[in-house]
């Protein structure tokens, strides 16, 4: 039998989160609700972060309640604090799956970009966040930015990562998504980076969120394949980018991770057809 692949896909959040220009609830409705019917398992739909911080995200309560979910399919938001968990929590529509993801940077100058505190500081702000979410039965999943290269510090060490997965596995084992924010990875600074956080969770909780900006992502992925992690993000049709991290392009796209992985002989679920449909509407919208 062919191995799974899960891939988690980020357009509508780290996709859209960086577009200048005001995009319509109906539309952002419009491409999750296409993405539903892909087979896709995750798809994250916005944030609940200061409208200050990220205009393009500030209707995601108004997403929550438009888009028609789908059973097997898991809705994830980001949540920075305990702010973010309330205005989750008014927007959520009963029966439906969501995760929460939090999320802190392996990089000092990343963080305080990003979040406007220390690294520190942001897991503290997350722990309520994550026992909330314990409590409600709401799943989570952790991000880590700046897990190669940060555009204030320069490279950074597996060592920084490692002890970041720490900070965030020493508050509750969840999926660790590794985000390599700016796209300066290689295989060989990837691979150093997955084995060094390999000693604090296992392959198998991890995955790669990597930015296509030296087009190196798909490359990327083959060497987390390699080193055993069976989850990627990516955002359909190449959207994507961090409003805090100059440089960051779009996420890798989702069709090409597809491509790449059923041409191996991986099983992802995921309707290539229905992908490329979804990949000509967020095109559309910029
Ligand atoms: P701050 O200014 O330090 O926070 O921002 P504060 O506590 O002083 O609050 C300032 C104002 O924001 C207050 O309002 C708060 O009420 C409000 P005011 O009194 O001025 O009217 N506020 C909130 N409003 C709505 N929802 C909230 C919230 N929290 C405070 N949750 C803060 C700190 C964390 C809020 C801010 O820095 C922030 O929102 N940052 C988010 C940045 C972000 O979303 N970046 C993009 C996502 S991360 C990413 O893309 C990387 C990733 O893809 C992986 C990778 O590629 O590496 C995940
Ligand atoms: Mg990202």
């Amino acid at each position: 039998m062919a191995e799974f692949v899960r891939i988690h896909e980020v357009g509508p959040r780290d996709g859209l989160q960086n577009e200048p220009g005001v995009i319509a609830v109906a539309d952002k409705v419009a491409l999750i609700d296409l993405l539903s019917t892909s087979g896709l398992r995750d798809i994250e739909v916005g944030s609940f972060v200061s409208p200050k911080w990220v205009p393009q995200m500030a209707d995601t309560d108004r997403v929550l309640a438009g888009l028609h979910a789908v059973d097997g399919v898991r809705y994830a938001v980001l949540v920075p604090n305990m702010r973010g968990w309330d205005g989750f929590v008014a927007a959520r529509v009963p029966g439906v799956t969501y995760e929460v993801a939090v999320f802190i940077s392996a990089s000092e100058g990343f963080s305080r970009s990003n979040l406007n505190c220390s690294i520190a500081e942001s897991v503290a702000r997350l722990v309520p966040v994550v026992r909330a979410a314990q409590a409600a039965g709401v799943g989570v999943r952790g991000y880590i930015s700046c897990v190669t290269d940060c555009p204030f510090d320069g490279p950074v060490r597996p060592g920084a990562v490692a002890r970041a997965a720490q900070m965030l596995w020493d508050v509750a084992p969840m999926q660790l998504s590794l985000g390599d924010t700016i796209g300066k990875g290689t295989p060989q600074t990837v691979a150093r980076m997955l084995r060094a956080v390999c000693d604090v969770a296992p392959a198998t909780a991890l995955a790669g969120h990597f930015h296509d900006t030296g087009g190196q992502a798909l490359a990327n992925i083959a060497t987390a394949l390699d080193l055993g992690l069976r989850a990627f993000d990516s955002a359909v049709g190449g959207l994507g980018g961090c409003p805090y991290a100059p440089g960051a392009p779009g996420n890798v796209a989702t069709e090409a991770v597809l491509e790449m992985l059923h041409g191996l002989g991986f099983e992802t679920g995921v309707d290539l057809d229905v992908i490329g449909q979804a990949a000509e509407m967020a095109r559309g919208m910029r």
